[in-house]
């Protein structure tokens, strides 16, 4: 790959950063059956304040945001939920090619730039680059779980 091809599009700039009750991973839970429970805040910079208009309307809110602390990539891992290898792009490693972290997370509340929310598994101080409403329209029916469902089912 040429070099210019490698050049970043944009300059990501962060619009916040996440409060989280976790300082280091080992307190984020993991693995099959792990439920994201940790309530957090999003503190957005007041630059992006006229950006929040009309976000206590949505119930949920999907933050994409840095792994700011990790490090390289490998193509093949082997995540905490499976003993099996999976290509990087069907897991959620925090060790990837564009270190982008996506969280589905509820919102409780706002207080001017501060919205406080469900459900982080990010780490305290982690940088927020956006944030959209969450609006699933995909039925149940529809939905296939990869690698993931065939884990789940071995470990029944
Ligand atoms: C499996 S990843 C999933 C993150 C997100 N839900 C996603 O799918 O992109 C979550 C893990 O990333 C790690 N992590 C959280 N915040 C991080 C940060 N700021 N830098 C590096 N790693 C982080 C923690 O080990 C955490 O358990």
């Amino acid at each position: 790959m040429k070099a210019e091809a490698r050049a970043p599009m944009f300059t990501p700039q962060p619009i916040g950063f996440v409060s989280s009750p976790f300082k280091n991973s080992a307190e984020i839970p993991k693995g099959l059956g792990a439920r994201h429970e940790a309530e957090g805040v999003l503190n957005i910079l007041p630059a992006y304040d006229l950006g929040l208009t009309g976000i206590e309307g949505y119930s949920h809110l999907m933050v994409i945001w840095v792994f700011d602390r990790s490090d390289g990539f490998d193509l093949l891992v082997t995540p905490p939920s499976d003993i099996r290898p999976h290509g990087i792009f069907s897991t959620r490693s925090p060790r990837r090619p564009n270190p982008i972290g996506l969280t589905v997370v509820e919102l409780l509340g706002r207080e001017g730039g501060a919205l406080r929310v469900r459900g982080v598994d990010m780490l305290d101080g982690t940088p927020i680059l956006d944030i959209k409403p969450y609006l699933s329209s995909i039925p149940q029916e529809k939905l296939r779980r990869g690698w993931l469902a065939e884990a789940e089912a071995r470990k029944k």
